[in-house]
């Protein structure tokens, strides 16, 4: 019910993915602590595809010899294991997609022992909506929103608990239709990629969103690029803090074999994993911004209540001139205790309280028992 945890071969391996690379994936899961920290799902994105034999069953290619084999493998780490298609007969990278044969490939995944599948529109699109309704792109829509409502059903009927993310970009306001279609997760847009700027705009750009997660159904801004590119361990605390602020689901893209030990610590920060996971399920928002500085709460499990300051410029907010938070637009009255979830020290935060970023940082703060103005008593 709560935001899925895990990895995804994409982010890193790309096209290059191997059975082997998903494998000490999940190794580095269990021995870096990951999965003690929650992270479950271990993701195959797209490139596993091979062909399809005379009864139309569907193959992995050369580099993964045997799904079922790989599946029991990551079973037996304790830890679940997923996969990716496209409604249609193309993939995203030309592999086989699923269109014609979506019930033949829910009852192959079932067979296998998936446990979570990734369907990415991409083929349909030219193959089926601009094919049928070339200038009508309200059917387009109807005909994408039937070919996730069909594998929906196609997963169910195997009997097997299958979580289903879409990715479909954020389409149609996917938002207000995808839990209805049998959706626990769905993008919200585009791409991300592993630079500040692609961070900063998806993750700023889910404001507004809020309303439509809770346990079980979650907004998408797509996958973690800790610890990929160039990131600044300022950038990478910063995408792990917003992403717990957005309730957003925590899969992990990077390179584990050789993952540092710093951007290990930011991935199994329990504070944070612990607001992404609130069991209140409540996305946070944003309560305001003020030119660089976004102020983002989010209500937490017994009253508690996150509190998150990001610094979207990467010139900081210095003694000189240092951002004043205001508690009353948080609908807080007074001296508030929290707990700093970076540094893990006990801090108070005062009305105006000056407050220094360095560009691009984030304070992070959890509030146990957050003191509200008079009259919300
Ligand atoms: C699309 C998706 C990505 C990834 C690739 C794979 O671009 O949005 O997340 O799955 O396809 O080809």
């Amino acid at each position: 019910m709560t935001p899925p945890m895990g990895w995804n071969s994409w982010n890193f391996f790309g096209h290059n993915v191997t059975d082997k690379d998903v494998r000490d994936s999940a190794d580095q899961i269990v021995s870096s602590g990951m999965k003690d920290a929650g992270y479950t799902y271990v993701n195959i994105d797209d490139t596993w595809e091979g062909e399809r034999d005379a009864s139309g069953v569907l193959h992995s290619n050369a580099r993964f010899p045997d799904m079922k084999v790989l599946a029991d493998y990551v079973h037996s780490k304790g830890l679940k294991i997923g996969i990716y298609s496209s409604p249609g007969p193309k993939t995203c990278a030309k592999f086989e997609g699923s269109f014609g044969h979506e019930e033949q490939d829910a009852q192959l995944y079932a067979s296998w022992g998936i446990d979570f599948l990734k369907y990415d529109l991409c083929g349909f699109r030219q193959a089926v909506m601009n094919v049928q309704a070339p200038n009508d792109p309200a059917e387009q829509m109807r005909l994408m929103q039937a070919a996730y409502i069909k594998m929906g059903k196609a997963l169910r009927a195997t009997g097997r608990p299958i979580v289903y993310s879409f990715c479909e970009y954020g389409w149609d306001a996917v938002w207000e239709w995808a839990p209805a279609a049998g959706a626990n997760l769905w993008r919200t847009g585009g791409d991300i990629g592993p630079t500040w700027q692609s961070i900063a705009l998806i993750g700023f750009r889910q404001a507004g969103l809020e309303q439509y997660a809770g346990p079980g159904h979650w907004n998408d801004p797509d996958m973690l690029e800790v610890g990929n590119g160039k990131l600044t361990l300022a950038e990478n605390r910063t995408h792990f803090s917003l992403w717990a602020m957005l309730a957003a689901p925590l899969l992990a893209g990077n390179d584990l074999p050789n993952m540092k030990p710093e951007i290990r610590d930011i991935l199994t920060n329990r504070d944070v994993i612990a607001v992404d996971q609130d069991s209140l399920g409540r996305q946070g928002s944003r309560a305001y911004s003020e030119g660089q500085v976004e102020v983002w709460t989010r209500p937490l499990a017994g009253g508690a209540m996150a509190v998150a300051v990001f610094n979207e410029l990467d010139k900081g907010r210095y003694s000189s001139h240092p951002f004043h938070l205001s508690l009353s637009k948080l609908g807080l009255h007074g001296t508030q205790e929290g707990k700093d979830l970076w540094t893990g020290k006990n801090v108070q935060l005062t009305e105006g309280q000056a407050i220094e970023l360095d560009g691009h940082d984030v304070l992070m703060v959890r509030i146990a028992r957050p003191i509200v103005k008079a009259s919300q008593r």
